[in-house]
Formats: structure tokens, C-alpha cells, sequence
């Protein structure tokens, strides 16, 4: 049993979050994605990330039933897209019915952007109706969840934003942690890039990983929960494989150090990137 896949992070509405999920950002091929989705849950991956701007959803659910995993032993996370803020039940109505089911685990805001106010109270309302069982948000920075915060009736659960060794994001990481808001981190491989950083290489070396296990184990043991994307059954089944080993506390220091910053996404404060 993979003790990494099995661990769940209990979020502030005490709903179990498995920390280790599989992202799908860019699986729209349906035989190769429905295969690696497959194959995830084979080998025993509980939580998927997906968002409507992925149009993956069905290959999900095609996934999901042939795989024979029952629903309610999967953890769905779908995000409802910018343009569909001003309209957010029919895009929450949407995303239910293209991964065929009656719920969702959680359903997160994709960034902040105009009518973020209005979506977020769609999702207050099918929380207490039971359609959704976390909400959130996804690239919104400190002062973004501030004003969350305070028209929030139902708290966020989590935000899910850019980390990855070379982006540490060490303050809002501590606001989401001061706050008891789960941080999801997207790109945490950087795509494959992680294997350009000298240091990151150096430690792959002493614990003879590679430097994606390094990136995934940093941000592990910051109790941050990971999503890689693969399609690749072995690099799927090399992502889990983080337990046999720990990193330093130096360690962990170092990569937080890691300069310069680099962003390979949008920036959240200029959504005009989108
Ligand atoms: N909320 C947001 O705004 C947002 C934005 C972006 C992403 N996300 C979510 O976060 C997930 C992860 O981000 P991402 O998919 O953009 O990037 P990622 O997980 O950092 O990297 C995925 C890329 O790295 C390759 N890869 C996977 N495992 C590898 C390994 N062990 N060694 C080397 N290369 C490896 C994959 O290729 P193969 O498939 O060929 O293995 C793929 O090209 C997404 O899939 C999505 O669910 C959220």
C-alpha cells in the first residue's frame, strides 16, 4: 500500500483530502488520457484534478467507470472558468453533469476576476445543498483572499495556486496556514524543468531520486497537497514514489531560498495574462 496516495489532509470543514492527486491540465487526447486516468487508479491515485477549461470532464467519468474504483472513494476537484462568473449555476450545473455525478469533492473559483463575488455565493449555496462538499479558490493572492474573507459565509477550503521550487511563495503559504486554507500546488514539477536546477539535481543525486521527486517531496513535507500530471504510466507511478526517502530541514530551507523567482504562468494580480 503507498502510504503517500493513502494520506489525506484534513481540510477546515473536515473533509479528507487526499494530499496526492493527479492534475490534467492539457489530457484532451481521450484514448491516451482515458488510459493514464485508468492507470492512476489502478495503482491506487484517489484524487483528480480537473476544470472545465480542461474539457476533460467526460474522459474523466469514462475513466472513473471503467476503472470500477467506486465514486465515492475518489476525489474530484473541477473549477468553474472566469467567464462563467457571471452565469455560475449553469457552469456548476455543467461540470455535474459532464462527469456524471450528483456531487463534486470540491469545486474551486479558477482565478480571481469580475463577478468573483457572485460565484463564490453559488458555491456557498450548493455547499449547504450538498452538491459540493469543499469550496475554494484557485490563484488568489493575500490580499485577494482578504477580501474573500470577509464576505465569506462558508470559509474557502483551500487555494490552489503556482509553487514549485522556483516560486516558494513563502507568504501566502503562511496566510493560507494562519488562516486553516489547504494550499494546492499546480506546476510543483514545473513541467520537467525542475531537472534544470542545479540544486534540485544535486539533491536528486544524494537520495538517488529524480528531480521531480525532489520538487514533489519539498512541497510534501510543507504539507502542501500535490497534483503532477502524467500520461505516462511510468513517470505516473514515478510521482508517488516519494516515501523512501526525507529531505533535511536544510534542505527543504535551500529550495525555499532558490532565487530567481520565476512565474511560468499568469500573473493573479494582471488576469489580462489569461
Ligand atoms: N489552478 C490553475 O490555474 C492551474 C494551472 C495549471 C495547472 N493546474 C493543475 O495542476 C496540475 C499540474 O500542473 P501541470 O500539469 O501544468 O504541470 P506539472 O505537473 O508540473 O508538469 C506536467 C508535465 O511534466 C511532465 N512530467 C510528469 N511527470 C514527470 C516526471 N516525473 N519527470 C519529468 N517530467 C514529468 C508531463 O509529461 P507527461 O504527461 O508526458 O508525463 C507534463 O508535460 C495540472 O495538470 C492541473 O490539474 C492548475
Amino acid at each position: 500500500m503507498n502510504k503517500i496516495l493513502n494520506h489525506k489532509k484534513i481540510l477546515n470543514n473536515n473533509v479528507e483530502m487526499p494530499q496526492f492527486g493527479l492534475g490534467t491540465y492539457k489530457m484532451t487526447n481521450e484514448e491516451e488520457s482515458l488510459a493514464a486516468v485508468k492507470h492512476a487508479l489502478k495503482i491506487g491515485y484517489r484524487h483528480i484534478d480537473t476544470a472545465h477549461i480542461y474539457k476533460n470532464h467526460k474522459i474523466i467519468a469514462n475513466a472513473i467507470k471503467e476503472s470500477g474504483v467506486p465514486r465515492n472513494e475518489i476525489f474530484i476537484t473541477s473549477k468553474i472558468w472566469i467567464t462563467d462568473f457571471k452565469e455560475p449555476e449553469a457552469a456548476f450545473d455543467r461540470i455535474l453533469l459532464e462527469l456524471e455525478t450528483d456531487y463534486i469533492d470540491l469545486c474551486l473559483l479558477h482565478w480571481f476576476a469580475p463577478d468573483w463575488e457572485k460565484a463564490y455565493k453559488l458555491l456557498e449555496e450548493k455547499y449547504l445543498q450538498k452538491k459540493v462538499r469543499a469550496i475554494g479558490v484557485s490563484n488568489f493572492m493575500v490580499d485577494q483572499l482578504q477580501q474573500l474573507l470577509k464576505i465569506a459565509q462558508v470559509k474557502p477550503t483551500v487555494n490552489q495556486i503556482e509553487l514549485h521550487p522556483q516560486l516558494p511563495c513563502l507568504e501566502i503559504v503562511d496566510f493560507c496556514n494562519k488562516n486553516n486554507i489547504a494550499i494546492t500546488s499546480w506546476q510543483t514539477i514545473m513541467k520537467g524543468e525542475v531537472s534544470k536546477i542545479g540544486e534540485i539535481v544535486e539533491i536528486s543525486e544524494k537520495y538517488k531520486v529524480t528531480p521531480a521527486q525532489v520538487a514533489l517531496r519539498w512541497a510534501w513535507e510543507r504539507g502542501i497537497i500535490i497534483i503532477p500530471k502524467s500520461v505516462n504510466n511510468f513517470r505516473i507511478e514515478e510521482n508517488c514514489n516519494i516515501d523512501n526517502f526525507k529531505l533535511s530541514k536544510e534542505e527543504i530551507e535551500l529550495i525555499n531560498k532558490l532565487s530567481p523567482e520565476v512565474r511560468l504562468g499568469p500573473d493573479p494580480n494582471n488576469i489580462n495574462e489569461l
